[in-house]
């Protein structure tokens, strides 16, 4: 059996072109939507991300702001600009690239965002809404597996879904949004004992370890949709997941490569939260 190749580049592409319509619609009504992304550092894969994001922005019509520091700019600075950001009506997202520099408390920042600008969905309100099930910014990439099945009409629900890993970015939100689904859920991690006796267990694999093919066919039972999170180098230093693509999709039934499955989806939700956040701004506006 030879899996379905899970397009998420496609499916990141028809959600930016649903988003440019409705962000034309804003614009008619005098609301552009202004996302403001902060970058602490010389961190190359940082530096990536930072400018995929401004030119996501750009292209569907989102009013993008980048801020470079040096690694030696002091908490208190970074704390200051926040709050300016904070309070700036011309931005509805927030985003500090992480990681920061180690003088630097990531939590403390975290906690500074406005829960109404925090588009990542780390922030701890942000985070205890997503698990009693209410609305909020998810995890860019978590809620980017879950529209992406949603797109590929897979339902999670009564499905045992084994996420591996264990991050408060990814493995935790997926676990919870997965839960929400009404999947059965099972969180390995590094310490997991006989981790392939649970993966082979499961309908759906969620693998978010970051370590290149980590995963193999033996490890996935027949027909299973394997969701590779990782991002790696393998031997040759080409880009690859945590899954070893060409064994497992002769066992999977529904497989996301690396690159094109997973990755596009992330920056294409933080797109996604930043037009929620104008759409709940304005209708927080219309009832007062
Ligand atoms: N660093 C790696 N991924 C992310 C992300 O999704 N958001 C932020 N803020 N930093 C990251």
């Amino acid at each position: 059996m030879t899996a379905t190749i899970i397009d998420g580049k496609q499916i990141a592409k028809d959600i930016r072109q649903e988003l440019k319509g409705e962000i034309e619609a804003l614009k008619q009504k005098g609301m552009t939507p202004g996302l403001a992304v902060i970058l602490v550092g010389e961190d190359q894969a940082s530096q990536t991300y930072v400018r995929n994001k401004d030119k996501a922005c750009v292209e569907v019509g989102i009013h993008s702001e980048i801020y470079r520091y040096p690694a030696d700019l002091t908490e208190a600075e970074l704390l200051e600009k926040v709050q300016e950001l904070n309070e700036d009506e011309n931005i509805h997202g927030i985003l500090v690239q992480l990681p920061l520099p180690s003088h630097i408390s990531e939590d403390k920042v975290i906690d500074a965002i406005s829960p109404e600008k925090d588009v990542d969905g780390f922030h701890p309100v942000n985070v205890g809404k997503m698990s009693i099930g209410k609305e909020a910014f998810y995890s860019c990439t978590p809620y980017g597996i879950i529209k992406m099945l949603e797109k590929e009409n897979i339902s999670l629900e009564g499905k045992h879904v084994v996420v591996v890993g264990r991050s408060n970015i990814v493995g935790k939100p997926a676990a919870l949004l997965s839960l929400q689904e009404s999947a059965t859920v099972t969180v390995c991690h590094s310490r997991t004992k006989d981790l392939s006796s649970f993966t082979k267990q499961a309908d759906v694999v969620i693998a978010a370890v970051g370590k290149a093919k980590f995963l193999k066919a033996e490890d996935f039972k027949p027909g299973a949709i394997v969701i590779d999170v990782g991002m790696n180098r393998d031997e040759n230093g080409k880009l690859c997941g945590d899954v070893d693509f060409e064994s497992a999709k002769e066992v999977a039934g529904a497989i996301t490569p690396v690159p094109g499955g997973v990755g596009p989806m992330t920056i294409t939700m933080l797109l996604f939260n930043t037009v929620q956040s104008v759409k709940q701004k304005s209708a927080m506006v219309a009832s007062k």
